[in-house]
């Protein structure tokens, strides 16, 4: 049975920044991921990190920033460390080899994005998360031996010791269906987020929730669920991310009569305030009739108006996603997009260093919620937030690894309770043994997203989150009894799949009870029923853990406070 002092659960920047903190710190370290490293959907990230690196910028104002992007629901204690050690972290990335844009002066060059008061994005072209993620592997390959790296392993839940201490976690190695016990004295989550359990969404198909839910069955709690983050710019048919960078670079964002909408709602800000309000400036100018495309359900996005040269040098990735997936030539006419799903502000709540309320858990990166990111991301913050998160908890876990022996657990119980999940899952009936037909795994799922963008999108009312905390509930009994087609052992993603519904349904039950919760307005939760943003009621987190109140199985809602160090609330402007 394989031992290690730190098993990290993921392998997106989280994952690795953590991994080569804790081996740097003399930890033996396991990487774990259900695909191969640089897979990890952190590969996905387009338009850059935000750190205040020149020379009139202040790690103050990117936190003011942050504070007010979060619409005031940001823990300030957390976004001031985020902040001040962004400078340190993005330098040190560069000497590990990230490739950063240089001006032609030679410094590193700093592109605008939405809600910064100041150009602060540093990037490579529109592939900034690849260029991180790959670099960061190249690291890890130089602590080898300390470092195992498990690729292409699923986890199906944590281990915990009778002490309640987290010990390890039970997996199923993908090609074989070999199920095994890894145990450790800490486990960092850092699987990603949920963007699946909508549909359409930016996020790769592997953002399934797993770490949130395995997190949550556990019994750590979750927090700030209700803040799903709608990207303005994203494909009408497909949901694939055309990249912030381009407005940041100038694009504009056009309605059926050619106006520039945005001033209506963001007169000084435009196109690069923030992207709840973005979003939602858009879906107005659809759900009014003023919308562009054969319905009227789309935006003009014009990068056209940025040079030539620099489009093909900054943006050359979506230019490419424009051409193969719009027929669009974005340097000479606009592409129709959206808004769609793309990130969650909420996750398995922590602490600055990791460290989730079950000893010997941490989570790092979009799985977590610290909270950086409140009610609403900036853009370029999330790469941020894996990095420096990842590597304190990489850190941390370390550190109280070399304090302490190994716990005693009986890993067998575990096991043999997944393993027969399994079986169980291969063994369901396709004609339902009598009852109602079982449905398959992929139409519940999408269901699922269609439900979840339906009513718990950009606009949100207490009769449209009923409505989808009820389907739901009826997906979540029809997920039971789902069947797969696959009932081999190798490569059987289809077994994999109903696992990873029943994660992605915990996800979109926790969002929608937190939005039901939530009656105000604030970040990407707007409430048509309560349009207003209401500090004395709402200032606070929501937290959901699992059965508290005797209920088992049902979401518990309790409330922590926003931690405020400086920055009051006060209206958000743009
Ligand atoms: O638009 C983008 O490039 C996305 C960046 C982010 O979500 O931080």
């Amino acid at each position: 049975m394989p031992e290690h002092d730190v098993l990290i659960i993921g392998a997106g920047l989280a994952g690795q920044r953590a991994a080569l903190a804790a081996a740097q710190a003399g930890a033996s370290v396991a990487i774990m991921s259900k695909v191969h490293p640089v897979r990890s959907h952190s590969v996905a990230a387009a338009g850059g990190i935000n750190a205040a690196i020149s020379v009139d910028d202040d790690w103050h104002s990117h936190a003011y920033d942050t504070v007010k992007g979060s619409d005031y629901l940001g823990d300030q204690d957390a976004i001031e460390i985020m902040c001040s050690e962004a400078p340190q972290e993005v330098m040190d990335l560069e000497h590990m080899g990230v490739t950063f844009h240089r001006n032609e002066e030679g410094e590193m060059d700093l592109r605008a994005f939405g809600g910064a008061s100041m150009k602060r994005t540093a990037y490579v072209a529109d592939i900034t998360g690849q260029a991180l993620l790959h670099v960061l592997y190249e690291q890890l390959m130089k602590h080898h031996e300390t470092v195992a790296r498990y690729e292409e392993w699923f986890a199906t839940s944590l281990l915990l010791g009778e002490d309640g201490l987290c010990c390890g976690a039970i997996a199923r190695e993908v090609r074989s269906g070999h199920m095994e016990a890894f145990t450790a004295k800490n486990v960092i989550l850092a699987c990603g987020g949920a963007g699946q359990a909508y549909k359409p969404t930016t996020n790769g198909l592997i953002v399934t929730g797993d770490g949130i839910a395995m997190a949550y069955r556990a019994g750590a709690p979750l927090m700030d669920m209700e803040m799903v983050q709608y990207h303005p710019t994203t494909l009408v048919e497909t949901g694939i991310l055309i990249t912030e960078g381009a407005r940041g670079e100038g694009a504009h964002l056009l309605n059926a009569a050619g106006e520039r909408f945005m001033e209506k709602s963001a007169p000084n800000k435009m196109e690069l305030a923030s992207r709840d309000v973005v979003s939602r400036a858009e879906q107005i100018e659809i759900d009014e009739g003023r919308g562009v495309g054969p319905d009227g359900a789309g935006i003009f996005l014009d990068v056209s108006v940025v040079p030539r040269k620099r489009t093909l040098e900054a943006l050359r990735e979506i230019v490419n996603l424009g051409r193969d997936f719009a027929g669009v030539d974005i340097t000479r006419e606009p592409i129709m997009i959206r808004p769609g799903q793309h990130y969650i502000m909420g996750g398995v709540k922590t602490d600055v260093d990791g460290r989730t309320p079950i000893e010997g858990l941490y989570a790092a990166g979009e799985v977590a919620c610290v909270s950086v990111h409140g009610g609403n991301r900036l853009g370029a913050n999330s790469l941020l937030d894996t990095l420096i998160f990842g590597r304190r908890a990489g850190e941390h876990a370390a550190a109280r690894a070399a304090s302490m022996a190994m716990p005693g657990v009986d890993a067998n119980a575990g096991l043999r309770r997944d393993a027969a999940r399994i079986d169980a899952i291969l063994a369901r009936d396709r004609d339902g043994g009598g009852s109602a037909s079982p449905r398959r795994v992929s139409e519940i799922k999408s269901e699922l997203g269609e439900t979840m963008n339906r009513h718990v999108a950009v606009f949100r009312n207490e009769q449209g989150l009923q409505s989808a905390l009820e389907t739901i509930g009826r997906l979540k009994e029809e997920a039971e009894r789902a069947y797969v087609d696959d009932r081999g052992t190798v490569f059987n993603q289809d077994v994999l799949g109903a696992i990873e519904l029943d994660f992605m349904i915990d996800c979109a039950e926790t969002t929608v009870v937190a939005a039901i919760e939530r009656k105000e307005s604030r970040g990407a939760q707007y409430r048509t029923d309560f349009p207003e943003r209401n500090d004395e009621q709402w200032l606070k987190h929501i937290d959901i853990s699992l059965g508290g109140d005797g209920g088992a199985g049902r979401p518990h809602i309790t409330y922590s406070p926003v931690t405020i160090t400086q920055w009051q609330p006060e209206e958000r402007k743009y």
